[in-house]
């Protein structure tokens, strides 16, 4: 029995582990699907994908306070908090451009 219970959660652990962290976008990441895809490539808007997570912080977080002056894309980018900024820019730095 004991071992039993040992091989069960062996098991479980390496489910976990091989269970990819995050493979859909995250949730935040919805409203800017129709202008940055990394599947599609758009004439007018930049690509992220692929692009270093820092710099797509850093351009997020100019678009906030207005060190880019981007009207479209400060009006998206200000219901984004920190966390939200980290994990959808960690998100589009990790996707290939298709
Ligand atoms: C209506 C279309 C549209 C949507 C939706 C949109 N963007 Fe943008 N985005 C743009 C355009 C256009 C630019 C280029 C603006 C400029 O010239 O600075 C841009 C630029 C950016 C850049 C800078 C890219 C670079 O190469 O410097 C980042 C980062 C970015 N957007 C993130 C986001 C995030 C995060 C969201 C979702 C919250 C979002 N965008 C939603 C149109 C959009």
């Amino acid at each position: 029995m004991r071992s039993l219970t040992a091989a069960t959660l062996a098991a479980c652990a390496l489910f976990a582990l091989s269970t990819p962290v995050s493979a859909g976008p995250p949730a935040k990441a919805a409203s800017c699907m129709g202008c940055h895809n990394p599947a599609k490539a758009s004439p007018t808007n930049p690509r992220l994908c692929g692009q270093p997570k820092q710099y797509l912080m850093d351009a997020t977080k100019a678009y906030k306070s207005g060190g880019r002056n981007n009207p479209t894309m400060k009006a998206l980018v200000m219901t984004l908090g920190d966390p939200d900024i980290d994990s959808v820019a960690g998100w589009y730095s990790s996707q290939a451009c298709k």
